[in-house]
């Protein structure tokens, strides 16, 4: 079984689905409401886990109602939550709202996430134990990069979503192996709006990129040769949130278990397009035997 550390955040999602979302200063009404465990973090390892991973969380919930589901909500999928601390305060909260089209926009709250701004010894034992590391940016850089640091000292292959995007110290993409970004976060991070440019200028920093593009697929770019596209499978998408964690959590099961890079990304564009299908992030994650029927 591929051992996965992830360390990253635990969000409640309260999610609004709307037929159009507001613009500044305009209310609309909703259709319907629905509070869902969600965090890229948490989300990545509830999709490693049920592609069949070995997986430990790392980070930080709240000491309120929230914590307690955010919790049995990873222990029912199967992730180790021993190192997925509970904090005094709010636990964090990711406020979306779905359009018909089921596009999402989301403010995120990082409460409990926030206090996770260094590792223990209990940590970095956990990631320097790992087959891989998959890392975000919803908990303080300053972890993220500590947990970077540990895992490319012991070779453990380390796989960074960029988001929330912000610009990234070189010395943590020195210690990135994989980096994932959807094509806006690849625009913001090179600058460049073609995804075939972008993940060329980002392999000046990483040895290897896949840019997401939604229902187009993604972008496959390794140093030494030219950028391959995927297509994801056509299907009525309801609900995107959560599927660049599917993806990350799917692929990082593969990749563990030594398939080709190909087969791989075919695998976790399936896995994607069943969590697309249905509403909510950590709700909508596909487990191994559907995902191998797709
Ligand atoms: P999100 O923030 O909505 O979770 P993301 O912006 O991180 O997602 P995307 O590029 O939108 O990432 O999607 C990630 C992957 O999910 C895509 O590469 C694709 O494989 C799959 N996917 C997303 N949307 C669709 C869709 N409408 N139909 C099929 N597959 C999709
Ligand atoms: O990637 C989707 C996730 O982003 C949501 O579950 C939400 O919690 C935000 O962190």
């Amino acid at each position: 079984m591929t051992g996965i550390a992830v360390l990253g955040s635990t969000n409640m999602d309260l999610v609004a689905y709307v037929a159009r979302a507001p613009g500044p200063g305009e209310t609309v009404t909703g259709r319907e409401f629905r509070t869902v465990p969600g965090g890229k973090g948490a989300n990545q390892a509830v999709a490693a886990a049920r592609a069949g991973g070995d997986v430990t969380m790392i980070g930080a919930v709240g000491d309120d109602a929230y914590g307690a589901v955010l919790r049995s909500n990873l222990e029912h999928s199967g992730v180790d939550i021993d190192l997925l601390h509970t904090v005094e305060g709010p636990s964090g909260t990711a406020h979306i709202v779905v359009d018909e089209t089921g596009s999402n926009s989301i403010v995120v709250v990082p409460g409990a996430n926030g206090t996770v701004t260094a590792l223990g010894p209990g940590e970095m034992a956990a990631i320097a134990g790992a087959d891989l590391l998959l890392l975000q940016l919803e908990l303080p850089l300053s972890a993220v990069a500590e947990g970077a640091r540990v895992a490319h000292a012991q070779g453990v292959r380390t796989i960074l979503t960029p988001s929330p995007v912000q610009q990234l110290p070189g010395e943590l993409l020195d210690c990135v192996d994989l980096l994932i970004p959807n094509e806006h976060e690849a625009v913001a991070l090179t600058g460049a709006a073609d995804p075939h440019t972008a993940a060329r200028l980002l392999l000046g920093q990483v040895p290897a990129v896949v840019v997401t593009l939604g229902s187009r697929g993604c972008l496959y770019a390794a140093r030494g040769g030219d950028p391959v596209l995927f297509p994801a499978p056509e299907v009525a998408a309801v609900d995107t949130t959560g599927a660049g964690d599917t993806f990350v959590g799917t692929l990082a099961v593969a990749l563990g278990e030594r398939r080709s890079v190909p087969e791989s990304l075919a695998w976790a564009s399936s896995a994607a397009a069943l969590c697309v299908q249905r509403p909510g992030a950590s709700t909508s994650m596909p487990y191994r035997a559907e995902i191998d029927a797709a």
